[in-house]
């Protein structure tokens, strides 16, 4: 959600607000309703904000320009406290004098009694955010010490929640502070000028080079330092790395929309969170996993936690867990387990499926989990983020950004992960499985190119969703591993369409949704494999035969040669035939193309639905 950036040049000519209006536009993709910056000038601290997107600052920009500046900070906002307006926009200004400006990501959880404290010391606040709080509070704190960075120490000794905190004084030129506690915030490190951002993306068309900020953290950039100290005042050293992807690929790379150059970067996203994950001999290892082999054989239950679009690669994970190690897995949405009282213990691994790495929901469980003594493990995508970095271990997917809000690409890609992770257990624990492992590596191997043909196989899918724009609901029916599949189907539709969808277990059809069914209702179904086990494919197609009877408009995805279901169809959508417990990674595929083709042609922006944020940082 929030997006921030910083930024310290050499000199002041106008590239400091250029900079971070590019950062900020880079960082759109984390939804935002309301936009801001501060620049440091030879006049002091000055500001624009307004509510709606970043095209409304510019404009403001350009109607009554900012002076020059080499230090600047920007923010777009996604509103907690106070709607999105622009005095409730960011950045809020501290002091009688407003030489302070301060941007914020997070919540801060006791600002109530803050601002009573500081009304009562006769503080006028300008906002209803609990921002303006910490912006009064920094003012006060530089006033004593004139020192931004004592000053930030002695006011996050003070907040409880969660923030990522910038701030610039108008006595401190060429200096932005920036404090993080469980929300995100990186260095970048340029030649002479330096760079703060929620991630890369703010920096990534400058430099490369970045250092990863611990929790608890204050981090004081000029153009030619970055020095971070801890909460407590002691020094210490980020961890430097170097951006293995570049601008580019933040871009849309001549796609209409990223969500579109997303879904075709899916064969890429699985080969390569598939890379490098075996030795010499085809056996795998996860080198990441820092939790010990011992500790692994000794598991007796999987708890994966997840939201949104990652629970339902949870949901697959499930299948294939329980299927190769034979350990009994549970799959629960991260805000569900975090508040009631879950049976675990130190032989539990609470896995964690997270894109972002950053949602708050996910990142309160496995706090929550390791409280409890179970190993955490996380299965994310994003290098640097909170939820890996507060697990025993990580596995990372290498999807690549993920820029469009909902998720596509990094919904294959947590999947893939999901397998290497089942079969590696099955592998360590020995077992029926242990050897089939390699054999499914092999066949996984041979996924990116059937997703490749899937895409390149889309133009009626493309079609029936140009057709089906003024529908008003889809049903989506799936079975086993095809259930989840539904409910991803039926997700993304309502995410990027805003039309009425519903993912059912087809064994359920019967057991109320039925009633849904009247003449022209139109109903995907995720067929099983013919070769899937217990006579699924059969029952499935039964489904299809009741549905059809009762007037539905039946849209089948069927593997190639399944001839069962063509008397029953109204629409076939082919995939490659894989086993079926992998069959997940290419029946989605229509269903994420159908959903996006279907919001295009309704004129909506699939890339960032309404009232949708990327990256969700709050409970
Ligand atoms: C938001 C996004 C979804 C995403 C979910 C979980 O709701 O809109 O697309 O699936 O968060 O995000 P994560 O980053 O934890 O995978």
């Amino acid at each position: 959600m929030c997006g921030i950036v910083g930024y310290v040049g050499p000199s002041a000519d106008s590239r400091a607000l250029d900079v971070v209006m590019e950062g900020l536009a880079r960082l759109e993709y984390r939804g935002y309703d309301s936009a801001g910056v501060a620049l440091v000038t030879e006049d002091g601290v000055s500001s624009e904000k307004r509510a709606g997107k970043l095209g409304n600052l510019r404009a403001a920009l350009e109607e009554q320009p900012l002076p020059d500046a080499s230090t600047a900070i920007g923010h777009t906002r996604w509103a907690t406290h106070g709607a999105p307006t622009d005095e409730n926009a960011h950045p809020h200004h501290g002091g009688e004098d407003g030489k302070l400006a301060l941007i914020h990501n997070g919540i801060i959880e006791n600002f109530h009694a803050l601002k009573n404290e500081l009304l009562a010391d006769g503080v006028v606040f300008r906002s209803e955010t609990d921002t303006e709080v910490a912006a009064q509070l920094l003012a006060r704190a530089y006033d004593d010490t004139a020192d931004l960075t004592l000053a930030m120490l002695q006011v996050v000794a003070r907040l409880e929640g969660a923030f990522t905190l910038l701030a610039v004084h108008a006595d401190a030129p060429g200096v932005v502070v920036g404090a993080r506690r469980n929300s995100p915030l990186v260095v970048g490190i340029g030649e002479g000028e330096n760079f703060l951002g929620s991630d890369v993306a703010a920096f990534i068309g400058h430099t490369r080079e970045a250092v990863e900020l611990g929790q608890d953290e204050v981090v004081t950039i000029t153009p030619d330092s970055a020095t971070i100290v801890r909460f407590d005042g002691t020094p210490t050293e980020g961890k430097a790395y170097h951006v293995d992807w570049d601008a580019a690929a933040a871009e849309k790379g001549g796609y209409p929309t990223f969500m579109q150059k997303e879904i075709h970067e899916q064969p890429h996203a699985v080969q390569d969170t598939l890379l490098g994950r075996t030795d010499d001999e085809g056996r795998l290892v996860l080198d990441e996993l820092r939790i010990s082999e011992d500790d692994l054989r000794q598991v007796t239950k999987i708890v994966i936690v997840a939201c949104g679009t990652a629970a339902y690669a949870g949901m697959v994970a499930k299948y294939a867990l329980e299927h190769w190690t034979r350990i009994p897995c549970e799959v629960e949405l991260a805000h569900e387990f975090r508040y009631r009282d879950p049976v675990i213990d130190g032989h539990t691994l609470v896995v964690s499926i997270s894109q972002s790495g950053e949602t708050m929901d996910t990142l309160m469980a496995v706090k929550h989990a390791g409280d409890l003594g179970a190993h955490t493990l996380s299965i994310c995508n994003t290098h640097g983020s909170t939820i890996p970095r507060e697990s025993d271990a990580v596995l990372y997917t290498h999807a690549g950004p993920e820029i469009a809000v909902a998720s596509t690409k990094a919904f294959l890609a947590q999947i893939t992960a999901c397998y290497l992770l089942g079969l590696y257990l099955a592998q360590l624990r020995g077992g029926t499985y242990a050897d089939e492992a390699q054999s499914v590596m092999k066949e996984l191997a041979e996924v990116p190119e059937k997703i490749q043909r899937v895409i390149d196989s889309m133009g009626r899918v493309r079609e029936i969703a140009r057709f089906m724009a003024d529908t008003r609901s889809v049903l989506f029916l799936g079975r086993h591993v095809g259930y989840p599949v539904a409910l991803e189907g039926a997700l993304k539709l309502k995410e990027l369409a805003y039309i009425h969808a519903e993912g059912f277990a087809a064994g359920e059809l019967k057991h109320g949704p039925i009633a849904l069914i009247e003449p022209g209702q139109p109903v995907f179904i995720v067929v099983p494999s013919p070769s899937s086990e217990h006579g699924l494919h059969g029952k499935v197609v039964s489904n299809i035969q009741e549905i059809r009877a009762r007037g539905a408009r039946t849209l089948v995805i069927a593997e190639e040669g399944d001839e069962a279901v063509v008397p029953f169809a109204d629409e076939i959508i082919r995939v490659p035939a894989t086993s079926a417990l992998l069959a997940p990674l290419v029946t989605t595929v229509p269903l994420q193309v159908f959903a996006a083709e279907l919001a295009t042609a309704k004129g909506l922006d699939v890339d960032q639905p309404r009232n949708l944020a990327k990256s969700v940082t709050v409970e």
